[in-house]
């Protein structure tokens, strides 16, 4: 078979790795892919916002499957699209992926459905937004309703730091603004919580917790993900029961009842306060890096997860997993998450030999010549499994000493909650 994967980040890097290593696949495609993927498959780089371009291709090269990465085109309708030419597609319709385009329209089946969630309001201008905030308790939550990479959330601690947010938010930072949401804080801990779905049933696909600020201490700006561990320290059966029961299968529920339904990964964002939990967000795709994180746990082959989902079978299929403990710090060009060098050598990168347990998963990197450059903000994954989280964090450490890349950096205290 042949398979394409719509991506460049660690997560697609991670993916590829998986299907790799499946009998069945004779070829790999990714769109665009990294330096880490070009080792094996092959790197298309075309307009991905082109739909007409890219399924002219994927028909030309005869791909059976496109597994489709990160939620810009799921919410662009990438998924539909190729459908409507009998592709098969890995991914969420429009429809659903609204969960993530619209914090709105995830706001409005919470409500609708009673699932558990940060109390909120909706407003259109500045004025109202500012009224409402005179009789608001702080800290409040500020959000654009729009996709921004997880950096349209202000946490304001005051009138003042509220009044920016509301500003920027509708003066247009994140793109064309009807409306923004104001949120109860809530005071807990974050965890992600994963499932793999085929539009009728859905299965577990893993837990993390990320490590969303750039310093140590989870201090400073808000990233994509600076590091990750699975499984969350959090999780619980009856807290997976609660989070099945109050938030995913009422979610499920409110699609089918919008004639819809959810293929795909979905990735609940979750606050947990005193074992209960509450939906901040949905994702309509894997957490990245929490794919790099959990994707070395499985045991099951990943194409035959991702065609039973395709065929509606996923009911009667069993997914294995490792039950290792698993690591993953990100190494960051100097600078991120705000302006960085690009085009910075990595040196050494082919003189590591990693053990069974241990990963390296690309991100923003590109191969040229030989040499391994870095190009983006996030640009390397350093995973180990083990059965202590320790001992994991040491293999990695380990192993970033052997690298020599000047213009880059981590956080030394991934797993701080875990880890003495
Ligand atoms: P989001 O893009 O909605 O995931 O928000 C980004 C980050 O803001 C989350 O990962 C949380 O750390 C934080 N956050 C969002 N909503 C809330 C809330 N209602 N209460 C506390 N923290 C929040
Ligand atoms: N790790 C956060 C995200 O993928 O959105």
């Amino acid at each position: 078979m042949k398979v394409g994967i719509i991506g460049s980040g660690g997560r697609e890097h991670a993916i590829c790795k998986s299907l790799k290593k499946s009998q069945k696949i004779n070829q790999i495609y990714c769109f665009p892919g990294n330096a880490g993927t070009e080792e094996i498959a092959k790197n298309v780089n075309l307009d991905l916002d082109n739909f007409e371009y890219l399924k002219n291709f994927i028909i030309e090269e005869k791909i059976d499957l496109i597994v489709i990465g990160p939620e810009k085109p799921l919410v662009n309708g990438l998924a539909d699209y190729l459908e409507q030419f009998n592709i098969k597609v890995f991914g969420p319709n429009t429809v659903a992926s609204q969960l993530e385009g619209s914090k709105i329209f995830t706001k409005q089946i919470c409500e609708k459905y009673n699932i558990p969630t940060a109390k909120f309001g909706i407003f259109q201008n500045r004025e109202d937004s500012k009224k409402f905030l005179k009789k608001t308790n702080f800290p409040t939550v500020i959000k654009a309703d729009n996709l921004a990479s997880g950096k349209g959330v202000y946490i304001c601690s005051n009138e003042d730091e509220a009044d920016i947010a509301i500003e920027e938010i509708f003066n247009g930072k994140f793109g064309e603004a009807k409306n923004l949401l104001i949120e109860e804080f809530l005071d807990g801990e974050e965890m992600s919580y994963f499932t793999i779905n085929d539009g009728n049933n859905f299965k577990y696909f893993g837990s993390a917790q990320d490590h969303k600020r750039v310093m140590d201490g989870d201090k400073g700006k808000n990233t994509g993900g600076m590091g990750a561990y699975s499984p969350s320290r959090l999780m619980n059966e009856e807290l997976e029961n609660k989070i099945i029961d109050r938030i995913i299968k009422p979610t499920l529920k409110a699609l089918t009842e919008l004639g819809s339904e959810y293929k795909g990964f979905l990735y609940a964002g979750l606050m947990i306060v005193n074992n209960e939990p509450y939906l901040i967000e949905y994702n309509v795709r894997m957490g990245d890096p929490e794919c790099q994180t959990i994707l070395p746990k499985l045991k099951t082959d990943l194409l035959d997860i991702f065609l039973a989902c395709c065929e509606k079978k996923l009911d009667k299929f069993e997914i294995k997993w490792s039950n290792k403990k698993s690591l993953c710090v990100v190494l960051c060009s100097n600078g991120y998450p705000d302006s960085f060098e690009k085009s910075v050598e990595i040196k050494n990168l082919e003189k590591i030999k990693l053990d069974k347990q241990e990963y390296i998963f690309h991100a923003g990197s590109l191969k040229k010549e030989g040499k391994t450059y870095a190009i983006g903000g996030r640009v390397l994954n350093f995973v180990a499994l083990s059965d202590e989280f320790t001992n994991a964090r040491q293999m990695i450490y380990k192993r970033l000493n052997e690298l020599d890349w000047q213009g880059g950096f981590y956080r030394k205290d991934i797993g701080h909650k875990v880890i003495e």
